[in-house]
């Protein structure tokens, strides 16, 4: 739930458990600008349980590369060292690297222990934080262990955002986009009425309370599809839109040691997939074109050359949401009219990716 009170939001939660069985997970960056802030606002739980709170507080190193088994063990190692027991309660305090290797931990540890997540990035909150996939890479492959496990709550607190990088802003809004693509119309002029530097660097009131609404409208989305099907067998596959391109992109960019943020990669990725989208059932092209414009104007594009083209559909050969030879893909008819299940052939795929690259 969105609050701007985390301190009764928490006192509520807190309230259930053993105090000394609290634990927080959060790695350098979150450490640095958000747990002086959580901590502040729980002042009033008294100094003992702050102080104990500090004491149990295990910090990663920020950074998709220490989303690692050897952090998992770091984590579980910590947990033993302080006498973690079934009782105990973690809380992720961080962006998704946090929330998904501190939900595989818990869920794991001791048979499971219940954690709560407190997205700190834009996309967490709107992606990661909530609908249960937790897990950890393996072999440079992202995500590749990992299982299905609920947060027993999830607390945002837009104002964490406000130490946010602007990138990191930008990665998760392209998530904001996606859910407009597939939910309607409406959600699409909506969002795209906001005026994004604004938002980020001078944001008014009025500003914030559209950003405030628009964001609850898109958490509502991803909730609608996660919940109709949380492990994914069928309708969470729309969620997946701009993501079997936009994942091979950006594992490409780690292979050549120039990663980009996960939602810039999506959003490169919603554009070739919306251009295989119009091939295979014409959806507008207009639409395509206010996409290029977002692109152009807050993200830039991004180069490969076609020798890559061949590695690129490798990748996507690899994909997780693949269930036989061929590449699925989620397409839309049109904004608000996904279709899951979708294929396309090497050609096609070849042409998108020369669309992306050309614009
Ligand atoms: N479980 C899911 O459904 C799901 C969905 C989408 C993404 N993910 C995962 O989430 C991860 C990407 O999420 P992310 O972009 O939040 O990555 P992240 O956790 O690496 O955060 C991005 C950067 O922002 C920093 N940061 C976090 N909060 C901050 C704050 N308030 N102020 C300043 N800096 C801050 C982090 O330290 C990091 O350097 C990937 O591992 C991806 O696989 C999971
Ligand atoms: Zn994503």
């Amino acid at each position: 739930m969105i609050t701007d009170d985390i301190f009764l939001e928490l006192n509520s939660l807190l309230v259930r458990f053993d105090q000394d069985q609290v634990f927080i997970l959060t790695d350098t960056n979150a450490q640095q600008h958000c747990l002086p802030v959580l901590l502040d606002e729980l002042r009033d739980m008294g100094e003992p349980f702050l102080s104990r709170l500090r004491e149990h507080t295990c910090v990663l190193p920020a950074g998709e590369e220490n989303k690692t088994l050897d952090s998992v063990c770091h984590i579980w190692d910590f947990l033993i060292n302080h006498q973690a027991t079934r009782q105990a309660l973690l809380l992720n305090l961080g962006g998704g690297m946090i929330t998904d290797i501190g939900g595989f931990a818990a869920s794991c540890y001791k048979r499971g222990i219940p954690f709560v997540n407190i997205p700190t990035t834009l996309l967490a909150i709107v992606d990661a934080g909530e609908g249960g996939k937790t897990g950890f890479d393996y072999r440079g492959l992202k995500n590749e262990i990992g299982l299905f496990s609920n947060a027993y709550e999830t607390i945002i607190y837009p104002r964490f955002l406000q130490s946010l990088p602007k990138e990191q802003f930008l990665s998760g809004f392209a998530e904001m986009l996606k859910h407009a693509l597939i939910a309607s119309p409406l959600e699409w002029e909506r969002i795209l009425a906001l005026d994004i530097d604004q938002l980020y660097h001078r944001p008014n009131p009025t500003l914030q309370e559209e950003f405030a609404a628009v964001l609850e409208r898109s958490l509502d989305i991803k909730r609608y599809f996660f919940e109709l099907d949380p492990e994914e067998q069928g309708m969470r596959k729309t969620l997946n839109f701009g993501h079997t391109i936009g994942h091979a992109i950006e594992s490409r960019l780690i292979q050549r040691s120039e990663p980009q943020p996960h939602g810039y990669c999506v959003l490169w990725g919603m554009i070739a997939e919306l251009y295989i989208s119009h091939i295979q059932a014409g959806f507008p092209s207009e639409t395509i074109s206010r996409l290029i414009q977002v692109m152009k104007e807050y993200y830039g594009g991004v180069l490969f050359s076609c020798k890559d083209y061949d590695a690129l559909i490798d990748l996507m050969h690899h994909d997780k949401k693949n269930l036989d030879a061929t590449i699925n893909f989620t397409l839309l008819r049109n904004i608000g009219n996904p279709m899951i299940n979708q294929t396309a052939d090497d050609e096609t795929i070849r042409e998108a990716l020369d669309f992306l690259f050309s614009v």
